[in-house]
């Protein structure tokens, strides 16, 4: 019945036929790209191969975000500029997959990267080559618990939730929840306040305590998978009224208490 181009075709193709169809793309797709491929004599030094990189990176910029962002970044009505944004800002919008996003929306959500980490490296060098400067993908090195806890009910926990479950904000907008992030997500939002988050630059918080917190924002995750670390689940009827309410979040206290100082030791 269905008779459209193989590119189209593709997604709905019986998983045999795509694989035939997919060695033929390779097949045909092999001698082009072996042909731009440098000779030995075009690359007399290893940097030879940076060009190829940055190549890539406008390829993919042009196809992928020029059309909301401006051939150089200047922005345009469908996207703000990118100019001195800077790397963090790039390798956080597409390392947590909110850019590309298909159509203008206020705020982008997490998901599935669409590109590889060698794609997000060429677009960062990409992008940052637009001028400017703009926070560098912070270094995170192993931080202390207690300490991330801290900094985190103070600065962190008004808008995301005490267990970082996210919480809604005005206007549509909401904190997401902060179980699935990694360490250098964190430390990106922290500099790059993406969206409605604010900027927390090193005189506010220094990179020390942004490994404490990354620390910290990682363990979140786990506290929550804990079926031991619930006692509200085990709460009685409301009618017990605010003392039993009362317990139970001394309780809850207690037990990030004592995770903490195992997970110190
Ligand atoms: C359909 C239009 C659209 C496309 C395509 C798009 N963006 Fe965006 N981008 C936006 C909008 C709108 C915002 C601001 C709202 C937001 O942050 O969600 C944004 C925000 C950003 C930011 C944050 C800017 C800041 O001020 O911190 C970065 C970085 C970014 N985009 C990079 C990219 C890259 C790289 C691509 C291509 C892979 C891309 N975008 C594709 C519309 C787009
Ligand atoms: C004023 C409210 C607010 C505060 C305070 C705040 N955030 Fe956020 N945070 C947000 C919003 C809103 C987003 C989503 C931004 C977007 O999608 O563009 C966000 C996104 C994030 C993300 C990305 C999560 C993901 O999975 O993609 C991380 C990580 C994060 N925040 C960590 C923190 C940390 C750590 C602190 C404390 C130092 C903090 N935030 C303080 C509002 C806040």
């Amino acid at each position: 019945m269905r008779q459209p181009t193989v590119a189209r075709q593709l997604p709905d193709l019986h998983p045999r036929r795509a694989l035939a169809v997919g060695a033929v793309l390779v097949l045909a797709a092999a001698p082009v790209a072996l042909a731009p491929a440098p000779s030995p004599a075009e690359s007399p030094s290893p940097t030879a191969a940076a060009p190829a990189s940055g190549d890539r990176g406008t390829q993919l910029y042009r196809e992928h975000c020029a059309s909301c962002h401006g051939e150089q970044g200047q922005g345009t009505q469908r996207g703000p500029s990118l100019v001195g944004v800077g790397p963090a800002s790039v390798d956080f919008q597409l390392s947590t997959g909110r850019m590309p996003v298909s159509q203008e929306v206020q705020q982008s959500r997490r998901q599935e990267p669409v590109f590889s980490a060698d794609d997000i490296a060429a677009l960062v060098d990409h992008v940052t080559s637009f001028g400017g400067g703009g926070p560098q993908i912070p270094r995170v090195a192993p931080g202390n618990l207690a300490s991330g806890r801290e900094i985190f009910a103070a600065n962190c926990a008004p808008c995301h939730g005490a267990t970082g479950a996210g919480a809604a904000l005005t206007n549509g907008w909401t904190a997401p929840p902060l179980y699935d992030t990694s360490a250098v997500q964190v430390a990106e939002a922290v500099r790059v306040g993406p969206g409605l988050m604010p900027v927390f630059p090193s005189q506010v918080l220094d990179d020390r305590q942004v490994d404490d917190l990354a620390a910290y924002v990682q363990r979140l995750r786990s506290e929550r998978l804990d079926p031991g670390g619930d006692p509200l689940g085990r709460l009685g009827p409301l009618a017990e009224g605010l003392v039993a309410w009362v317990a139970a979040l001394g309780l809850l206290v207690a037990a990030a208490r004592w995770l903490g100082r195992r997970a110190g030791e």
